[in-house]
């Protein structure tokens, strides 16, 4: 009889806590679970994980869990959701992004909380505003030589020309100079070897392994750059072995963006002929008849010319990255709900930047839009959020619209330039690997023309 009153009040006990936990659990955002747990819905996000999104947000409402891979993510797509991202100091940004790093670049967890914060600092300092002028004249010099290789004329793909001016350029700037190959096999295995990691940086898979023995070891020999400097500190906080792999993720973040905020800069220029006129005035009221000199981009230059700021920060806009994470430490609230500690609290900046509430006409390339922001301050417009926030804002933002607009203003004074094909729709706008737009460049003063797929294409060598 006492067994069976033990068995009947355990029984009870656990239905009460079973109903005490679905209650404290309806306070949770909607949970997207899939069907194999732990593997939640893994394989639906990593195919496509943007629509997936957004997919989502449709069905389930402002803010919702996914289980993907044993993590809970709870993805926040309206004000209140994005404003808590922003403010709360419940979240946490090096928590969340240790184990990614860990999985593509394979710095251990204790190395890098003993890094982080001194390494950002140090990258902050060298890459902030002040040394701006210095990077100003190294990218002119430097582009201006890989221009040198493209020759008066010639054919090739938007991405691939980008690619092959930016490549060598950003890799002698910080990593020193000589460091990229010259050799057009071992450039070809460059572009080969960094695609296949950029590709399968986001899933967190492993890096080729001769990428990292054959491209990095080098870098350890150069002085006076970001690099050298970031190498030291590592070095005397950690042991040797763990310079090559810095050394890779400190080039994945300076190469990976910038390419495609220049592609799609030029995109969206040549393909608003309007736009790509007035763009053209100026610089010729700035540096004179376009294509004649071997002219110098210097910041005041670059002041005279706010269109085309403006139009990298729109490129950057409609083009900005998929995701942003960070970890609950303590429970948040979120309209009616309640985030656990533990979840990962992600944004996605891409669809924010398509929030009609946030920015008017989202779809639309429209450059106007950034007279509002004070640039003059250092301020990006209001839920502009391509460089992240807070604490570890992207230390390399202003380097990287200096460098995309230095390359855009070259290659344009250089070269006459028009698109021929179409500039993709907005939602595949996020991968530029598969997008083909081919692009025709012939020194100036003779006009520039896109051609079109079926022309021939003489890649440069
Ligand atoms: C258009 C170009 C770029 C975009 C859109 C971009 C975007 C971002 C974003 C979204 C983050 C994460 C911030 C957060 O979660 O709050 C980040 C971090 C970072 N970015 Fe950039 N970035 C760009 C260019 C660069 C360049 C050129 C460099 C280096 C020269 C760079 C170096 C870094 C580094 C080192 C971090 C990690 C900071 C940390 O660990 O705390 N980025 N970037």
């Amino acid at each position: 009889m006492e067994l069976f009153s033990s068995t009947v009040l355990i029984i009870l006990g656990c239905v009460a806590l079973f109903l005490f936990l679905q209650r404290k659990n309806s306070h949770r955002p909607p949970c997207v679970k899939g069907w194999i747990p732990w593997i939640g819905v893994s394989f639906e996000f990593g195919v496509a994980p943007l629509e997936f999104i957004e997919k989502t947000r449709i069905k389930y409402g402002p803010i919702f869990t996914l289980i993907v891979m044993g993590n809970r993510m709870t993805f926040v797509t309206e004000e209140e959701g994005v404003n808590v991202f922003l403010k709360s100091k419940e979240l946490n940004f090096e928590l969340a992004v240790q184990n990614p790093i860990y999985h593509t670049a394979s710095i251990p967890k204790n190395v890098f909380f003993t890094l982080h914060e001194k390494l950002f600092i140090l990258m902050k300092g060298k890459l902030g505003n002040s040394n701006l002028p210095q990077f100003a004249e190294q990218l002119t010099e430097q582009l201006h030589e890989q221009l040198k290789s493209l020759g008066t004329h010639g054919t090739m793909d938007l991405n691939n020309l980008v690619r092959n001016l930016l490549y060598p350029s950003t890799t002698n700037i910080l990593f020193g100079n000589g460091l990229f190959p010259v050799n057009k096999r071992k450039i070809q295995e460059f572009h080969e070897h960094f695609q296949v990691y950029d590709d399968s940086f986001e899933y967190g898979s492993q890096v080729p392994e001769h990428f990292l023995s054959h491209g990095l070891t080098i870098f350890i020999s150069f002085k006076q750059t970001l690099i050298q400097i970031l190498l030291d500190a590592i070095e005397t906080e950690t042991s040797e072995q763990n310079c090559p792999k810095y050394m890779l993720l400190m080039l994945w973040a300076a190469l990976s963006n910038v390419v495609p905020a220049t592609f799609w800069t030029l995109a969206f220029v040549l393909s608003h002929p309007d736009i790509y006129q007035t763009i053209m005035e100026g610089i010729s009221s700035v540096f004179g008849t376009a294509g004649k000199d071997k002219i110098k981009v210097s910041e005041d230059e670059l002041k005279k010319l706010p269109l085309i700021k403006w139009c990298v920060l729109e490129s950057i806009r409609l083009s900005g990255p998929g995701i942003l994470a960070r970890k609950v430490m303590k429970p948040v609230k979120i309209l009616n709900y309640t985030v656990p500690s533990g979840d990962l609290l992600m944004l996605s900046p891409f669809w924010l930047h398509r929030n009609p509430k946030f920015f008017p006409e989202p779809e639309s390339f429209k450059p106007e839009r950034w007279e509002k922001a004070n640039l003059e301050k250092l301020a990006f417009l209001d839920y502009f959020l391509a460089f992240g926030n807070g604490k570890y804002q992207c230390p390399g933002r202003w380097f990287a619209l200096l460098e995309v607009q230095v390359c855009v203003i070259l290659l344009l004074y250089k070269y006459d330039c028009s698109l021929l094909d179409p500039v993709p729709k907005q939602v595949c706008i996020f991968r530029i690997t598969n997008i083909i737009i081919i692009f025709k460049f012939d020194i100036n003063p003779n006009p520039l023309v896109l051609i079109t797929r079926d022309d021939q294409i003489d890649v440069p060598t």
